[in-house]
């Protein structure tokens, strides 16, 4: 069988970049890891993370992954280097940060865009320090509460309604070019963070544009799986059982999951 994808995050969001892998490479098969005993990893420590990242690459190594996908802007902010690491040299590692920022720096070049995420991301500046390389003003907001409420309600709406009139009710992106959401759980709350704004904003697609990536890497590194080989199959595990994760997954895949808990193990 052609080797799986690993794909990772803390819990649901990552699902949002998952969901255009299948779409953009419907051959491939994919290993994801909801690391729900972890979740929310955006206030996690560094050193935590980085913990967290090499014992998830540990199995996709185990599993003899073919790539990896770093499906959590905190972790690719503050653990790609543990991640790359433990993968060796020969595996390509897609994060969701400089993907975005390579297409913001082409169409958003001398503008000022504004950027959400978790503490973790936005407290480590790789957004902020890689735009303004590019010419690409920043206006920032952490978002601590949304993932937490995305993970546990956007089904229902009304607990991450509430929160996301508390971060973006002020209007402070007013001026700006675009909407960077990140972090992979806030495209579930995008339609109502685009209600809430009263200037209409270009929101950048992240997940597409990390599938993106991901195929040309494949294509180029000549690991993609052949033209006529069968529909990709996927293997969903998560380190503790969540109730939210399994509805959230069904939704957001629109199937039914074959969905296994796998503890944790420390790398
Ligand atoms: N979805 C993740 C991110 O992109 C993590 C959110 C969290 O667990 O705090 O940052």
């Amino acid at each position: 069988m052609n080797a799986p994808i690993g794909i990772f995050d803390s819990g649901i969001g990552g699902l949002t970049v998952a969901k255009a892998l299948v779409e953009r490479l419907p051959r491939e098969s994919l290993y994801y890891v909801g690391d729900t005993a972890h979740m929310p990893y955006g206030d996690k420590s560094v050193d935590s993370l980085k913990e967290y990242a090499a014992g998830i690459s540990k199995r996709f190594v185990d599993a003899g992954c073919k790539a990896v996908v770093v499906a959590c802007n905190s972790a690719s902010s503050n653990a790609l280097d543990t991640v790359k690491a433990a993968m060796g040299a020969h595996v390509p590692v897609i994060d969701v940060v400089q993907p975005v920022v390579n297409w913001v720096a082409q169409y958003h070049s001398g503008k000022q865009v504004a950027l959400v995420g978790t503490r973790a991301t936005v407290d480590s500046g790789i957004y902020q320090a890689k735009l303004a390389e590019a010419n690409v003003g920043t206006k920032v907001r952490a978002t601590p509460l949304l993932a937490s409420a995305i993970e546990e309600g956007f089904h229902n709406g009304t607990i991450s309604e509430a929160v996301v009139n508390a971060y973006f009710a002020d209007q402070w992106t007013a001026g700006t070019t675009a909407l960077i959401l990140a972090c992979t759980h806030y495209p579930l709350a995008m339609d109502k963070i685009i209600e809430m704004l009263n200037e209409p904003l270009n929101v950048v697609d992240g997940p597409a544009i990390v599938a993106d990536a991901l195929a040309e890497a494949l294509a180029h590194l000549g690991l993609g799986a052949p033209e006529d080989s069968p529909l990709g199959r996927h293997r969903f595990e998560v380190t503790d059982w969540t109730g939210s994760f399994a509805q959230g997954a069904k939704h957001i895949m629109q199937s039914d999951l074959n969905l296994q808990e796998v503890g944790w193990t420390s790398p």
